[in-house]
């Protein structure tokens, strides 16, 4: 593993049984509070901003907002929330996706992305895949290009890479680290 793979990784807790008996939960809060761990994080997704062209970062509520705004900043973007469901003001498009139990639905204002925009979607975690497919699928409605896919963490064992891969459609999906 790389020296950053190694710096974020250690500032990863694992917390067991939360938020239910069984989950091992990724907190990155200790990640946040590190200066040089934060900082290398936002340098390293506004590196795959750069390199894949993207012309808006889009965030996914909650955490994705936390890493992907000083991303769009650092990278010289703008950036876009994608929120869930009731939270956007004006127009929006919606996309809804299941749960393991029941479903959500996440929103854009549709004035925020057109067809001259490639689109960098940031998260914290890719685990099975929903969230962000669900992402990927409001900006193409929206008329927008997909540059990409980055997330600091993929959950390997639950097989959200295949899941997205169709609606990637060959545009990357590039984790920070794998677990
Ligand atoms: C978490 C995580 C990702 C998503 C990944 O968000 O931050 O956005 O789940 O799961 P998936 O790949 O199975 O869709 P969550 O909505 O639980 O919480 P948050 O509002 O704190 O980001
Ligand atoms: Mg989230």
């Amino acid at each position: 593993m790389t020296d950053i793979g190694e710096l974020l990784l250690s500032r990863i807790r694992d917390v067991a049984d939360y938020p239910e008996p069984g989950v091992m939960f990724k907190d990155i809060t200790p990640l946040l509070a590190d200066p040089a761990a934060f900082t290398a994080l936002t340098d390293a997704l506004a590196e795959i901003a750069g390199r894949t062209g993207a012309t808006k970062v889009v965030g996914l509520e909650a955490r994705g907002f936390i890493l992907g705004a000083p991303v769009a900043v650092r990278a010289g973007l703008g950036f876009i929330p994608v929120r869930k469901a009731g939270k956007l003001p004006g127009a929006t498009l919606a996309q809804a996706y299941d749960l393991e139990y029941g479903s959500a639905e996440i929103e854009v204002h549709a004035e925020d992305l057109s067809a001259d925009d490639r689109v960098l979607v940031v998260d914290d975690v890719l685990a099975t895949g929903g969230t962000a497919e669900a992402s990927v699928q409001l900006i193409r409605r929206a008329g927008a290009e997909v540059a990409g896919l980055a997330v600091l963490m993929e959950l390997g064992f639950l097989g959200g890479r295949a899941r997205l891969e169709p609606a990637l459609a060959g545009a990357p999906l590039e984790a920070l680290l794998t677990v």
